[in-house]
């Protein structure tokens, strides 16, 4: 009786080693390293050290290798990452926002994996919203791991400043024409804004103030052309806005315009909800009370949404670590541990809200109730092509002030990168 007990124990055993290496890579010993690629350095690295730390724990004998590139919404990570992809060395997995960031890229030139089996497995179709989910996937398969959803559309200011400047936060443009000149005769900046991007990031703001969400919607369709009236009027709207925006912009990172905010030097600034990770977790303000928030000017009821995704490179050389990185942030208790530092919401439909701030909880309730448009800054609506010829567009308007001219521009590089096609 004994030995027959002893022969089935070694049985199972037997079994269980032969079918160790089909079980998901995520419950395996794992070791070796594991090399993560994104922007997201210093200021921004809180959120995604968490994620890290949870990956340890998981898998201790992994060696993680936080391979960061600095410089905001990735302008600098984006060349080196495909310096590295065509020259074939890949990292193990990488950021890239949900949409044309990803499929017109790195799916279009087939340097991806299909993530299937994976939201298979972990049973993501459910959990996901299903047009998230359509924004990483095609008819061939599914290319990334949500890991947030970050809003664009919003317009930061400190309470006790604009109290201490008699204002109020502007509800549209015109309000913030209205105290903008007050300001500006008391020293203050109306509006911070920083680097190149930061001005295609406060544009697309103003563009959807100025178009309203179905025109903008229209222009990523190609039923709306750049230069149509309504597309020369948000160009001239962006001009009027830049009118009250500091000199030394080009020289400051997202960080550096947020923190002219909280300094009283400037009264507003237009950014993504990372500013609410950085005003949080970085300089401990709370939010409601050491920093507020409304929708960028114009723009409230609709949210300008992107998301940042981690997709598993075709010959990544740590591919079953990568794997069990991916599992791990797209898991309910990994998205969890990374929103709340990050000031974005959990892209999953279960998140624990229990674990998030103020700011995380109204932009949830936003998400929930707003007309959900997306950003062109970030990745949604336009190719890479578009995007980096739309910065020398940017350029252009920032020096000349011409909004037919730039109009006119945008359409051409919108033709020219089968923007709506
Ligand atoms: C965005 C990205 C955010 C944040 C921001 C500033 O493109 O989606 O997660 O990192 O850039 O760098």
């Amino acid at each position: 009786m004994k030995r027959k007990c002893i022969r089935r124990m070694a049985l199972i055993g037997i079994a269980i080693l032969v079918l160790l290496p089909m079980t998901s890579a995520g419950a395996r010993d794992l070791s070796g390293d594991l090399e993560i690629f994104s922007w997201w350095a210093g200021d921004e690295g809180p959120a995604l050290e968490a994620l890290i730390a949870l990956y340890k724990a998981r898998h201790p004998s992994v060696n993680v290798i936080n391979a960061t590139v600095t410089g905001g919404s990735g302008v600098n990570a984006k060349a080196v990452l495909k310096t590295r992809m065509l020259g074939g060395e890949p990292p193990d997995s990488f950021q890239v926002h949900a949409g044309q960031e990803l499929i017109g890229t790195w799916v279009k030139a087939d340097r991806m994996e299909d993530l299937t089996f994976l939201f298979d497995e972990q049973g993501w179709n459910k959990v996901f919203p299903e047009g998230l989910v359509k924004l990483i996937g095609t008819d061939k398969g599914i290319w990334s791991v949500p890991v947030n959803i970050h809003r664009s559309n919003v317009c930061w200011y400190i309470p006790a400043n604009l109290k201490k400047w008699g204002i109020e936060a502007p509800a549209s443009w015109d309000d913030f024409f209205a105290v903008a000149p007050k300001l500006k005769a008391k020293g203050v900046v109306p509006l911070s804004l920083a680097q190149n991007w930061t001005a295609n990031h406060l544009w697309e703001s103003v563009a959807l103030a100025s178009l309203g969400p179905d025109q903008w919607d229209a222009l990523w369709t190609g039923k709306l052309a750049f230069d149509s009236a309504g597309g020369v009027k948000a160009w001239e709207l962006f001009g009027k806005v830049l009118e009250f925006t500091n000199d030394d912009a080009s020289s400051l990172s997202w960080q550096q315009a947020t923190d002219m905010v909280v300094d009283g030097r400037a009264a507003f600034n237009v950014m993504g909800d990372w500013a609410a990770g950085y005003l949080s977790t970085t300089k401990k303000l709370a939010p409601g009370k050491g920093f507020a928030w409304g929708a960028s000017p114009g723009t409230a009821g609709r949210f300008m949404f992107l998301a940042d995704s981690f997709g598993l490179p075709k010959g990544a050389p740590q591919r079953d670590n990568a794997i069990a990185w991916l599992a791990l942030l797209g898991s309910r208790e990994g998205s969890d541990a990374f929103n709340p530092l990050k000031g974005s919401i959990s892209a999953r439909t279960d998140s624990d809200l229990a674990k998030y701030n103020d700011y995380a909880k109204s932009a949830a309730a936003d998400f929930g109730q707003d007309r959900i448009v997306g950003s062109l800054a970030h990745g949604v609506t336009a190719n890479e092509g578009f995007m980096n010829d739309f910065a020398a567009v940017m350029e252009m308007f920032l020096k000349s002030r011409n909004a037919q001219a730039a109009a006119k521009a945008a359409q051409q590089i919108a033709v020219k990168n089968g923007i709506g096609k």
